[in-house]
């Protein structure tokens, strides 16, 4: 696996339209909670990923039947006899650590064991806000060289929760476990994101009870039984501004559909600074890029609805075929411009000073042989190699298969030359 190339040939101008997929980070955590439900459930619009494959073989670990039709996974937790977790699939993925609210709200006083995750190599990724709030519930968590034995002898019981920073996944983990728990539970500074809102829609569909969602103050009333329905996935946001990048550097002209232009609200008005022309529909963008990008000057990280941490490599790459110097600031993670070296190697004029990325106009931007550092380093890599005169060959691209679908085919299609060797 680890051996596959993308070899991308630049200066084509992307035309044309292109379907996005539904959300990775929504659909992971959409599995994770199918632990909790009864009966069947199907999840349509279900991206084929690396990371989806990997959460569906943690289901099938644990006794649960997963089912895969297309982009519809279905998946009945019944069965379910197992509650502890591989250390090699923990390592594959940091959602994998939704499965420790999961299996909590599902055993209840029955140990379950888990261990750290895995995930993009961002800098320090610590679970702490998760453990401290699953502790409040009722959670007895304690480490073991590396394994965390989780459980709730007396249950899991309804909490006031405070979260010190809106993380995204230990929001997830705490709306799993207290879904099922007696009485209600109040959490604020949680996170806001999209996935956030997409699985509290699903598990209400289920029967769960919370309000508030999509803010930062969501209540949740415990319920006692959940019960599995057919859900679709919501659009990858990402995914969408990848391809954005992909024709902004491209001077061509996208049609994204399927797209949800509500949840771009924070980097629509970024590439707008950069020149493009951008239509919204509600759910498709169309954006025409100009002949030469403008730089930005402040850009700057933030949970949502501010700008994603995840579209910070796609527009980095962007800027770096800009006229001017660009100015991103990194607020989330401690070390994600992973891609900023090999964007170098491509010609980029990128200068980092801890959180701060400093990009200037760039002297030539040829094809080279740059290497994947994390998920969207990678895609960073693919929109830069499309503005670079001659051939790109990206490596370990397994990374990118862990969040983009079918990018090659989706690329080609509106004018692209991506070929992947083996
Ligand atoms: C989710 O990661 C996403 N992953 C990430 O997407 C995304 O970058 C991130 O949210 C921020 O939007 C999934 O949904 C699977 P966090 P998560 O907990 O949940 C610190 C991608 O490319 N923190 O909001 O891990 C943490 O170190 C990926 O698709 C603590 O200090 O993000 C980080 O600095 C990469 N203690 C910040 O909060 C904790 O207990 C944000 O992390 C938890 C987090």
């Amino acid at each position: 696996m680890n051996m596959q190339q993308l070899v991308i040939n630049g200066k084509n101008k992307l035309q044309g339209e292109i379907e996005i997929s539904g959300a990775k980070n929504s659909v992971l955590a959409l599995l994770a909670a199918t632990v909790i439900l009864n009966g069947k459930t199907t999840l349509t619009g279900c991206p084929e990923l690396s990371d989806v494959y990997s959460t569906c073989q943690i289901l099938t670990s644990l006794g649960c039947s997963c089912k895969r039709k297309g982009n519809s996974i279905t998946v009945c937790s019944d069965d379910i006899h197992k509650s502890d977790i591989d250390h090699s699939l923990m390592m594959k993925m940091r959602s994998s650590i939704l499965f420790m609210g999961a299996l909590l709200a599902r055993f209840k006083s029955r140990p379950c064991e888990v261990f750290y995750p895995g995930g993009c190599p961002l800098g320090d990724r610590p679970i702490d806000i998760h453990i401290s709030a699953l502790s409040k519930l009722g959670a007895v968590i304690t480490e073991n060289g590396g394994k965390l034995i989780c459980k709730a002898p007396n249950g899991l019981k309804g909490a006031d929760i405070s979260l010190m920073f809106p993380s995204v996944g230990a929001t997830e983990n705490i709306i799993l476990a207290s879904v099922l728990a007696k009485g209600e539970t109040n959490l604020s500074n949680c996170a806001c994101e999209p996935e956030i809102t997409d699985l509290c829609r699903f598990l209400n569909k289920c029967g769960a009870k919370i309000y508030g969602y999509g803010t930062p103050n969501i209540r949740i009333v415990g319920v006692e039984k959940l019960y599995g329905c057919e859900y679709k996935v919501c659009p990858d946001r990402i995914e969408t501004a990848t391809y954005m990048g992909c024709a902004a550097v491209t001077g061509g002209e996208l049609i994204l559909n399927s797209a949800d232009t509500s949840s771009m609200t924070a980097v629509v008005p970024v590439f707008e600074q950069m020149g493009c022309k951008i239509y919204a529909r509600e759910h498709s963008i169309l954006i025409a890029a100009p002949g030469q990008l403008k730089p930005v000057k402040n850009i700057r990280t933030m949970p949502y609805p501010g700008f994603p941490t995840d579209a910070q490599p796609i527009v980095m790459a962007a800027l770096a075929t800009a006229g001017g110097t660009s100015v991103i600031v990194e607020t989330i993670f401690p070390n994600r411009f992973g891609q900023a070296a090999e964007l170098v190697k491509m010609g980029a004029d990128i200068r980092i000073e801890n959180d701060v990325a400093i990009i200037s106009k760039s002297g030539g931007l040829y094809g080279a042989s740059v290497k994947c550092h994390d998920l969207r380093a990678g895609a960073s890599l693919v929109v830069l190699a499309l503005a670079c005169e001659g051939k790109s060959i990206l490596s370990d691209i397994y990374h990118i298969d862990r969040g983009y679908e079918c990018l090659e085919q989706k690329l080609n299609a509106v004018g692209g030359d991506v070929v992947r060797t083996y």
